[in-house]
């Protein structure tokens, strides 16, 4: 019997005096293996300018709506769509991101001496224990494809999300965020999504426009992506918002790009190459975009927010009210 059992366990012998075989074997033959997101690049070298003096010396993802610093929406919403390892991309003078993410010894000490355990909750509940955060700096600024890149190493082979922390998106109210949006597509296509917006004529100049074919309500396959066209040479008025699902293909593609618009190294365009080897999407998102990276986009944020904060919405409603708008 035993001789029986051993003759019908072909395989398994196989696989007792090979181990690595059946592994490698199953690795190289499982197209179907599916992906879930785990992490995020946050690009936030840049230097906001449009910000100054405020941008002097804090880094404009830093500056808050109401009570909360911009990258920390980001963060946030990364982490509603089951998102885990949070990737900076930082540069000089982007100390206190790092520090906000840490943990804020001296302060928590205090806290928990004065017993204010609400406060201390809150400081706390930036960093959940189950986030892990990596910094990688762009020692130059050469645009947004050149700051992804410079993630690699930390991404490794796998999809992965990127955020721009500029662009505070809000999902519709009791829906989910942006990026979990975006997750779920991602779930079921695997393949890379980029978060469209319909955009006025007059402002492709400031977006990554695309061009394709509605596949179905609200979702495109992109067949063409051009980095800030002028409105006559714009293929569309679907602006890319600072949401994207990227799969680890675009590093090559970002690498053999030229510079582009604004002598920079641009995603857009690495996104353009990736086309010819894999199908991109476009999803209209559920939700809306505050273009916190343009003073007006900040003040709207600050004051949709505001209004819609637990604390002060009421009476800020009631100011708002009061005021006497010419
Ligand atoms: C970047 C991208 C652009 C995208 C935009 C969204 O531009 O290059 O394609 O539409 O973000 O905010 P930036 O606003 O950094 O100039």
């Amino acid at each position: 019997m035993a001789g029986l059992a051993h003759a019908d366990s072909g395989f398994s012998l196989t696989r007792r005096l090979w181990p690595w075989r059946d592994t490698r074997i199953f690795i190289i033959q499982n197209p179907m293996q599916k992906f879930t997101l785990s992490k995020a690049v946050f690009p936030v070298a840049g230097l906001g300018t449009r910000f100054l003096p405020a941008t002097k010396a804090q880094p404009k993802e830093m500056m808050p709506i109401v009570d909360k610093p911009l990258i920390q929406y980001a963060v946030e919403e990364a982490h509603a769509a089951g998102i885990r390892h949070m990737i900076f991309v930082t540069g000089r003078s982007k100390r206190a991101i790092e520090d906000h993410f840490d943990t804020a010894y001296e302060l928590e000490n205090e806290l928990e001496m004065a017993e204010k355990h609400e406060l201390l909750a809150l400081v706390r509940s930036v960093r959940p224990d189950n986030m892990n955060f990596s910094y990688v700096r762009q020692p130059r600024s050469l645009g947004l494809g050149h700051a992804v890149l410079c993630a690699e190493h930390l991404v490794g082979n796998e999809p992965f999300a990127v955020l721009l922390a500029d662009d505070l998106m809000v999902g519709p109210p009791g829906g989910l965020s942006v990026m979990a949006q975006m997750a779920a597509q991602f779930e079921r296509l695997q393949q890379s999504i980029l978060a469209v917006q319909e955009v006025p004529l007059e402002q492709t100049r400031r977006y990554g426009i695309v061009a394709g074919e509605v596949i179905s309500p609200g979702l495109i396959k992109v067949h063409k992506i051009v980095e800030k066209p002028a409105p006559e040479a714009a293929p569309s008025r679907m602006g890319v918002a600072g949401r994207y699902i990227l799969t680890p293909a675009i590093f090559g593609h970002i690498r053999r790009q030229a510079t582009g618009v604004g002598g920079e190294i641009q995603l857009t365009d690495g996104i353009s190459s990736l086309l010819s080897e894999e199908t991109v999407y476009a999803l209209q998102y559920q939700g809306k975009r505050y273009d916190c990276g343009s003073k007006e986009g900040f003040l709207e944020a600050t004051v949709e927010l505001a209004l819609q904060h637990p604390e002060v919405g009421q009476h800020f409603r009631q100011y708002l009210n009061g005021l006497k708008l010419g």
